[in-house]
C-alpha cells in the first residue's frame, strides 16, 4: 500500500493525512476482494524498515490501525471476514496489540476470507527467525538436519497457515518487493500501478484481477499449470 505520502504532499498535507487517507482503501480493497471471491488477502501495512520514520508518523500509524479496528471489527464479524497478523507483534505498541488481539478473538470462527495484516513485518527477519528456530531443534536433537526442506521451513514463518500469494499488486509506481513475503513470492504474479494507494479503487482492484487472469502460470514447466 504504496504512495501516501505522495499523496499527501500532493495536497500540500503531513504524512500523516496520507496514511489516513489510506483507511478507505482498505476498506474498499477488502469489499472488492470478497465480491471476487479472493479468499486471502494479505496487506503489507508497516514493515520493520518503516520503525526508522519519526516517532509521530510511527505513532500516527498504530493510532490508525487501532480507530480501524474500533470502527471495522463489528463489520469484519458479520461480514465473515477472519483477521490475522504477521510480523514481529511483540514490538507492537500495547493498545495496538491489543486491539489485534481482541478483533482476531472476535473473527476467529469466520472462513470466507483470511485479512492479514503485516505489521512490524519483514522477510528477513522472519526467515532468520525460522533458520535459528530450526537450528535449536537441530541442537537439541529433536530435529534431523536431513528433514529440513522448503515445506518444514515454511512451517516456521509467520505465514505458515497461508498458502502462497498467487498475486502481488503494488502501488506508488515503485517496482520492488521491499522485503515482503521474499520466500512466500516465488511463484507470485506481479501487479505494478503507478496509482497511489489513497487513489485505489474498486475499478484499479479489479484491473489487476482481469491482468492476473491473463497470466499463464508455468512455475517452472513447460507447459502451463492446469
Ligand atoms: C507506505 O506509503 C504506506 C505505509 C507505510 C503505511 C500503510 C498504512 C495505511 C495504508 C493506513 C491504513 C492501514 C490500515 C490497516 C488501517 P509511504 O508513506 O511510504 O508513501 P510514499 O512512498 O508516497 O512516501
Amino acid at each position: 500500500m504504496d504512495g501516501n505520502g505522495r499523496w499527501a504532499a500532493q495536497r500540500g498535507l503531513t504524512r500523516g493525512h496520507g496514511h489516513q487517507a489510506g483507511a478507505e482503501p482498505v476498506r474498499v480493497a477488502l469489499r472488492a476482494a470478497r465480491k471476487a471471491g479472493v479468499r486471502f488477502l494479505t496487506l503489507y501495512a508497516f514493515s520493520t524498515e518503516n520503525w526508522g520514520r519519526p516517532q509521530d508518523e510511527v505513532r500516527g500509524l498504530f493510532e490508525l490501525l487501532w480507530q480501524y479496528l474500533k470502527s471495522e471489527t463489528p463489520e469484519l464479524v458479520a461480514s465473515g471476514v477472519r483477521l490475522k497478523a504477521i510480523g514481529d507483534l511483540s514490538a507492537l505498541p500495547e493498545f495496538a496489540r491489543q486491539a489485534l488481539a481482541s478483533a482476531q478473538e472476535m473473527t476467529k470462527a469466520n472462513e470466507d476470507i483470511t485479512l492479514t495484516l503485516a505489521l512490524s513485518y519483514g522477510s528477513r527477519a522472519e526467515l532468520t527467525r525460522a533458520a535459528r528456530a530450526m537450528a535449536e531443534e537441530v541442537a537439541n536433537g529433536r530435529l534431523d538436519s536431513a528433514d529440513i526442506t522448503p515445506e518444514r521451513l515454511s512451517e516456521e514463518l509467520w505465514t505458515a497457515d497461508l498458502p502462497d500469494p498467487d498475486l502481488l499488486i503494488r502501488t506508488g509506481g515503485d517496482m520492488r518487493l521491499s522485503n515482503f513475503l521474499l520466500w512466500q513470492c516465488a511463484y507470485t504474479e506481479f501487479y505494478f500501478t503507478p496509482t497511489l494507494w489513497p487513489d485505489f479503487g474498486e475499478d484499479d482492484f479489479q484491473a489487476a484481477l482481469a491482468a492476473y487472469a491473463g497470466r499463464e502460470r508455468r512455475y517452472g514447466l513447460a507447459d502451463p499449470a492446469p
